[in-house]
């Protein structure tokens, strides 16, 4: 069959990387992918948000699966776009992927749900949400209603900083209109965890729980960040936490959305957060995660296009979700600078003798092809470097033995990323 990916970064590299494993799978395209992407599937020159190119494409090239890496195409309705033209895609269509696109949607159905989550009120009107925040003192978390890549979240400390971000979102706008609402809702503490399923409407599977290193320095220190590492499984989350992640959030999500006549089928990704009132609900999330991907995938043994196509067909009930019993880490290579300003175009070396590893996959986030073609630095997060190894300690050696290998001038990582992980299991 032929699988269309749409999207570039390290999400839509694992996806390609995992896809081209499959007996069944012999095309890949990637839209618009990047010089990783490359290696195993055709880049195509469409931008993830062109719907009738995809479209088009998908149709003139007889895809037999399109596969949507990033929200935004799916909070805009690709999926049903293709649905329309009898095309099969993997994702939510637009109802139901408003569970990302607005956070004010997705907290009323929660609530509706009864699904664990901080308390929280909805606000249109400035003066409003700030005579609550006087009201419920901080910490306390404002945040923007629709998608603002992942910086629409400000856990306030101070009272000037939540006023701050109130007049930042909603009179400012600095998220433009997804900020003229805001969520504001109780401060939790606790470790977090994401935790991915597939869904097709009826059938949940669940992958391993991840956790994300969200802080750009060790020890979980500096700036917040799109995720500096990665890994999976989590010791924390254990078979009891999972079951009840899945009984008491994911499965009433799925249930409450099914009852609004629009079923979801696709990835639910949950970010929960194990507190002493036990797991709560954070967000959800309408698609697989990043870097979160690039820790699952290496650990999935079922066949990847196997489980998409289930889902598309609403026939998951009988498709096996098997995950290999070890363990991932993925350590993110970032620009210098990152996740303030940072200089692109530096030239790396070292990706092919760093790939060539045993169990080890290096995967591109922001690269680009230059003029000589050489592969060169073109974002913040640049490379993500996962090896698998029977314990987390094998696979933390192995990964920052690949990560030596390759480099660019400014480049920095993290050096505890699984730690804790390995401490636990030891
Ligand atoms: P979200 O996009 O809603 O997951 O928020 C992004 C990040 O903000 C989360 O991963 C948490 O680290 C933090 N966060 C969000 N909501 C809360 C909350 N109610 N309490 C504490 N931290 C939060
Ligand atoms: N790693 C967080 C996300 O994908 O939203």
């Amino acid at each position: 069959m032929k699988v269309l990916v749409i999207g570039g970064g390290g999400r839509e590299h694992a996806l390609c990387w995992k896809l081209a494993q499959s007996q069944r799978v012999h095309k890949i395209y990637c839209a618009p992918g990047n010089p990783g992407t490359a290696t195993v599937a055709e880049n195509l020159a469409i931008e993830a948000h062109d719907t009738q190119a995809l479209l088009l494409f998908a149709e003139q090239h007889k895809v037999d699966l399109t596969v949507v890496g990033p929200e935004l195409p799916l909070i805009a309705g690709i999926v049903d776009a293709f649905e329309a033209r009898g095309l099969r895609i993997f994702g939510p269509s637009a109802e139901p992927a408003r569970l990302e696109g607005s956070k004010a949607y997705a907290k009323n159905l929660m609530a509706r749900a009864g699904i664990p989550t901080a308390a929280f009120e909805v606000f249109t009107d400035a003066d409003k949400a700030r005579e609550y925040v006087q009201t419920t003192g901080v910490p306390i978390v404002i945040k923007a209603d629709g998608a603002a890549a992942g910086k629409g979240v400000v856990v306030a400390q101070t009272m000037d900083e939540a006023n701050e971000a109130i007049a930042a979102m909603m009179e400012r706008k600095i998220f433009g209109a997804a900020g003229e609402t805001v969520v504001i809702e109780e401060a939790m503490r606790g470790e977090e965890i994401s935790v991915m399923a597939f869904v097709d409407g009826d059938t949940v599977k669940p992958m391993l729980a991840v956790q994300d290193h969200k802080r750009a320095l060790d020890g979980d220190r500096g700036a917040n960040t799109g995720g500096m590492g990665a890994y999976a499984p989590v010791p924390v989350a254990t078979n009891e936490v999972m079951q009840t992640v899945l009984r008491t959030i994911i499965v009433p999500a799925v249930e409450a959305i099914k009852q609004t006549g629009i079923p979801y089928r696709g990835v639910l990704y949950a970010g929960v957060m194990l507190t002493t009132r036990g797991a709560m609900c954070l967000e959800f999330n309408c698609r697989f995660g990043d870097p979160e991907t690039q820790v699952i995938l290496p650990l999935l043994q079922s066949d990847l296009a196997d489980i998409l196509c289930a889902v598309a067909d609403v026939e998951l009930e009988k498709t096996p979700v098997v995950f290999a019993p070890r363990a991932a880490v993925c350590v993110v290579l970032a620009s210098g600078g990152y996740p303030g300003a940072y200089e692109p175009g530096k030239a790396i070396h070292g990706l092919e003798s760093a790939a060539g590893m045993d169990a080890v996959a290096v995967f591109h986030a922001g690269t680009a092809q230059d003029d000589a073609g050489k592969t060169v630095t073109n974002g913040g997060r640049v490379l993500g470097v996962t090896a698998t190894g029977d314990t987390f300690s094998e696979a933390r050696a192995r990964v920052y033995a690949a990560v030596r290998k390759v480099g660019f001038d400014g480049a920095f990582y993290r050096s505890d990323i699984g730690a804790r992980a390995e401490a636990n299991a030891e």
